[in-house]
């Protein structure tokens, strides 16, 4: 296949990673995107690096087949282990993390809070990435074991998820008084609204405009932007379909021309 012509591989736990193909569609418009939400195995949060290792290793051998020119780890939890999974891939990985972290530095905030899932909090990979550009910089981190899955379910009870961001976002704030919160998990800006009606004083920084960027800069770089004007969506998933389609749509995505049920080898 012609190298500009081959799509971008978007990769997730589940349906989060919707939040990384919007962006990416509004800043690169004529790419052909293959995106893969891995929902039976969601949530990948509260699994170990091992499992989510291999888990994110099988989507990654499935974009290979499909002949990517790049993936986007849309995922911040399998994007803690971003060093790992570069030795295994022919193509360049673009991490979530790298992405947003960066921003952090570049804004030179003061503090930051950032709410994500139990693995990425503890992993520290964000901390670590930040800190290392601006090491006075305080990070406030709150990891949730259940925003996630509630989100992947297609389960959008207001109150529940109300109750969850607040319960989690007072953690943060009753540790220090941050005005700007990093949504540090792709489900996360899908209830952006939530957040802001919870903590309307916050600021909401959503890491996926940042890897959007990136893919950009790199596909620039590389001279393999794809010329056409309009790109395909195919979203793919070891999960139901519904909660994508649903989606989808609430995020304005262009697409999907495909969803369909892919099943995995292990
Ligand atoms: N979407 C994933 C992330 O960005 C987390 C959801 C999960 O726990 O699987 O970290």
């Amino acid at each position: 296949m012609y190298q500009n012509s081959r799509p971008i591989g978007v990769i997730d736990s589940g349906v989060g990673g919707l939040t990384v193909v919007r962006q990416i569609q509004r800043l690169l418009p004529g790419e052909d995107i293959i995106f893969f939400g891995d929902s039976a195995n969601c949530p990948y949060g509260n699994r170990s690096a091992d499992e989510i290792y291999a888990l994110a290793l099988r989507m990654l051998r499935y974009l290979e087949s499909q002949e990517v020119k790049c993936v986007a780890i849309a995922c911040n939890t399998i994007s803690s282990l971003v060093d790992r999974l570069r030795g295994e891939c022919p193509f360049s990985l673009v991490s979530i993390i790298e992405s947003g972290a960066d921003y952090v530095v570049r804004e030179k905030l003061p503090s930051v809070g950032l709410i994500g899932t139990e693995f990425t909090v503890s992993a520290g990979v964000y901390d670590a990435r930040i800190h290392a550009g601006a090491p006075n910089c305080l990070v406030v981190s709150k990891g949730s074991a259940d925003l996630a899955s509630l989100i992947d379910r297609g389960d959008f009870n207001q109150s529940v998820i109300n109750e969850e961001i607040t319960a989690q976002v007072d953690v943060i704030l009753s540790r220090a008084p941050v005005k700007d919160l990093v949504l540090a998990c792709t489900h996360f800006p899908i209830v952006a609204d939530n957040f802001r009606a919870c903590f309307p004083q916050l600021r909401l920084i959503d890491p996926a405009e940042q890897q959007a960027l990136s893919v950009k800069n790199l596909l620039v770089y590389r001279s393999l932007t794809n010329p056409q004007t309009r790109g395909k969506l195919k979203i793919c998933t070891s999960g139901g379909l519904e909660v994508y389609l649903t989606v989808s749509k609430l995020l304005g995505l262009h697409g999907p021309e495909s969803c369909q049920v892919v099943s995995l080898e292990n």
